[in-house]
């Protein structure tokens, strides 16, 4: 196998079984007898408008990030093509051959902002991910177009642009929710602070069953979009923590979920959950999540307006950067991250 070339080399060097460093533990190994096929994600149509009493957006958004922490936004005024167009860029860029691949790798990149890899922190996992992601960690413009990788700046930045309203527009709903009125999301270092854009590949993988493509986690973020395509294998751990559902592909939606800043800023009251990715047996998989974060130097807590109302703190003030450090410091360990911030 060609070194560089990450899980995607590998997969299509023809392998019969995956190598065992990327065998899980049988407890991480997906239970398909623990699938919950009677609960739903929301799917919300974001064309309905905020006044109607009984089914006003900003209503279901809050509903959805209290009680499953995730849902799925259909007429979200993303264009289409924006969407169509990051995919094929997503494709293009991890069909690169591998010496075009590497020059992104943590060895290799010239910025910390760009980098190439597979797995989520290789040195301290003790079974390996399968699958390869590029990250871009957006600092400005003139940055972007001068390091991120010609075969998928324009696109990602595309994306990116074109969802900022649909994030705003979010990020207001859910701080309606909270009885929050003076919090400009656009603004707001610590709603929409930074910004983070991962094109994800999961290689079709021989023994499924055996492997994750990603393991159990839930984000850091305030709020996560994600684009994913049409394969599927996406799952969001069940109310009460009981069993595995699956957050089905809906054509042209993009999926929405609480992270644990949002958690806590909240002050618990919208949920980061736990989800998990389990690869494809016979079709390569892509994804592309924009991480809505704080501002790395930014202390988060429970919102000051919150406890001006009376609710004590359930955590403690942390700085972002510690927080993300301490998550990409680990290997995916379900909802352990926010233990820091107890
Ligand atoms: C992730 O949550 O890390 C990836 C989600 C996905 O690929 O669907
Ligand atoms: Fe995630």
């Amino acid at each position: 196998v060609k070194k560089g070339n990450g899980i995607k080399g590998l997969a299509e060097s023809g392998l019969q079984s995956v190598p065992k460093q990327y065998i899980q533990p049988l407890e991480e190994q997906m239970d398909m007898q623990n699938i919950v096929t009677n609960e739903f994600i929301p799917v919300i149509d974001m064309s309905i408008g905020d006044d109607d009493d009984d089914h006003n957006v900003v209503k279901l958004i809050c509903d959805a990030a209290e009680k499953w922490g995730f849902f799925q936004v259909i007429n979200h005024g993303v264009p289409v093509e924006v969407l169509e167009n990051v995919k094929v860029a997503t494709n293009r860029f991890f069909g690169l051959p591998a010496e075009e691949k590497m020059v992104y790798t943590k060895e290799n990149s010239v910025t910390n902002n760009v980098r190439y890899g597979t797995s989520f922190v290789p040195e301290a996992e003790r079974s390996l991910e399968w699958k390869d992601y590029l990250s871009l960690f957006y600092t400005s413009e003139k940055e972007a177009s001068a390091f991120w990788p010609k075969e998928c700046k324009e696109q990602a930045l595309e994306y990116m642009k074109r969802s900022e309203l649909l994030i705003r527009r979010i990020l207001e709903a859910l701080m309606k929710g909270l009885n929050v009125t003076n919090i400009d999301a656009q603004t707001s270092s610590v709603l929409m602070g930074s910004k983070r854009i991962n094109l994800n590949y999961y290689p079709k993988c021989p023994n499924p069953e055996l492997t994750v493509g990603v393991g159990r986690h839930s984000d850091i973020s305030t709020i996560t979009v994600l684009l994913q395509d049409d394969i599927g294998g996406l799952y969001v751990r069940g109310i009460d923590g009981k069993g595995w559902i699956h957050v089905p592909p809906v054509t042209s939606s993009l999926v929405i979920n609480v992270g644990d800043a949002l958690q806590i800023i909240s002050n618990g009251r919208y949920k980061s959950i736990e989800h998990r990715v389990v690869a494809n047996g016979s079709k390569n998989r892509i994804s592309v999540p924009i991480f809505v974060n704080p501002r790395p130097k930014e202390m988060i807590g429970p919102l000051p307006e919150l406890l001006a109302m009376g609710e004590k703190p359930i955590y403690k003030q942390v700085l972002y950067s510690d927080y993300a450090k301490h998550f990409f410091n680990k290997a995916h360990d379900g909802k352990k991250t926010i233990d820091f911030a107890n």
